[in-house]
């Protein structure tokens, strides 16, 4: 790789741009610097307003190989400008078939690490993973172990896992940083959810009363992060602070955490409060239990063939059965570095409230 003369603009391709992270970053990337920046998507997602003229939208799929389905002088034109590659697409529904998952966020992965390997240009390169790359292992996961020794819950969790082992390998040749992310549970400030998870399906179904249980500890700390926090941070790192060959958690840690109970008590608060009809529905909180005895429960609702509760009880286990394995992401590498520029994660509990909210009032995100 040869350096670009520095007469020369940035040119960033964030591929997955459209997503809940990407759109966040496209805009601080496109805001904070004067690069140009390409954003490679399907053009699947919710189509996003005003996108700024510095940022060029590209019809493309990762699991198409190198040239994502371009063009193949549209590819190495391409190629010849990029100077950062920020890799975020992903598929990131938790009970795919495994070979789908992988054929996104494993093969997709390669396909785009190979694109990248052709750039003569390409300075540095994010790749965001998950700090579930953990699978069943519990206590404390820091950001220089691999996991997955114990197995994993989903096949989300295994794709990504096999996708970093991928990237590490890469990483010998090209300057990749990962950045691991927590769960990302909505937008600290507004409460408002870009893409719904397994968590907020979680909420639907504790709301419609079909929940009576979920598996995991009282004192489990459960580790949600917002949005904001997630782009800013990730911003600051690959813009300010890159470290090719690091591992960086992003997560709320134990600090910024809250405890599996706490979290239940604060989504009925708030169910009461946004919805004061609600409470006549003497909806009572989920109790909560053993995995053993959780998926007695999910058995039961498959023998008993009701559809929708089948459905949205399937969407909520690949998530659900994370509870059951407690531990605390260590993100003492990253967060030593962000706390530098003052940029630290909240507390769940001072903005969790505000989420509920905008669950509540905004229907999930069907009501306008
Ligand atoms: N959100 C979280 O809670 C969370 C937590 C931990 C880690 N992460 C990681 O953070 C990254 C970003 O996640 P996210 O939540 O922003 O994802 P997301 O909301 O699901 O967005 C995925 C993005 O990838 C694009 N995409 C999907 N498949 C594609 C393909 N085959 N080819 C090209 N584009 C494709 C989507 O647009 P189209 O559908 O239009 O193609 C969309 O822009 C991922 O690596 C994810 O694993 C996210």
């Amino acid at each position: 790789m040869t350096s670009r003369p520095a007469s020369e603009r940035r040119t960033i391709l964030v591929t997955g741009g459209t997503g809940t992270l990407g759109a966040e970053l496209v805009s601080r990337l496109a805001r904070g610097s004067h690069a140009s920046v390409v954003v490679l998507t399907r053009g699947t997602a919710r189509p996003r307003p005003a996108v700024p003229p510095n940022v060029q939208m590209l019809t493309g799929d990762v699991r198409c190989g190198p040239t994502f389905g371009l063009d193949s002088s549209d590819a190495a034109t391409l190629r010849e400008h990029i100077t950062d590659i920020v890799h975020c697409v992903a598929d990131t529904t938790f009970n795919r078939p495994l070979a789908e998952a992988r054929a996104t966020n494993v093969a997709g992965t390669q396909a785009v690490l190979a694109f990248a390997k052709e750039c003569q240009h390409l300075e540095r390169m994010a790749c965001f993973s998950t700090v579930y790359v953990a699978g069943r292992t519990t206590g404390c996961f820091a950001e220089q172990d691999v996991g997955g020794a114990d197995g994993f819950v989903n096949s989300y969790e295994q794709s990504k896992a096999e996708m970093e082992a991928v990237v590490r390998d890469a990483m010998r040749e090209l300057p990749i940083a990962i950045y691991r992310l927590s769960t990302i549970i909505g937008d600290s400030r507004t409460g408002e959810v870009t893409g719904l998870n397994a968590i907020h399906h979680a909420l639907r179904l504790l709301y419609q009363g079909l929940a009576p249980m979920v598996p995991g500890q009282e004192t489990g700390l459960v580790d949600l992060i917002p949005v904001d926090f997630a782009a800013k941070a990730s911003h600051y790192l690959f813009e300010h602070e890159f470290s090719p060959g690091a591992t960086c958690h992003l997560c709320a840690g134990a600090a910024g955490s809250a405890t599996l109970g706490a979290l239940l008590d604060a989504t009925m608060t708030a169910f009461e409060r946004y919805r004061p009809a609600w409470r006549k529905r003497s909806i009572a909180r989920p109790a909560i239990v053993e995995l053993e005895t959780y998926e007695l429960f999910v058995r039961s609702v498959e023998e008993a063939g009701n559809q929708v509760l089948l459905q949205a009880t399937r969407a909520v286990q690949a998530f659900a059965c994370q509870l059951a394995y407690p531990k605390v992401f260590d993100n003492r590498h990253a967060g030593v570095v962000l706390a530098r520029a003052g940029i630290a994660a909240p507390n769940v509990l001072e903005y969790y409230d505000r989420v509920v909210r905008w669950c509540v009032e905004k229907n999930w995100g069907t009501a306008s």
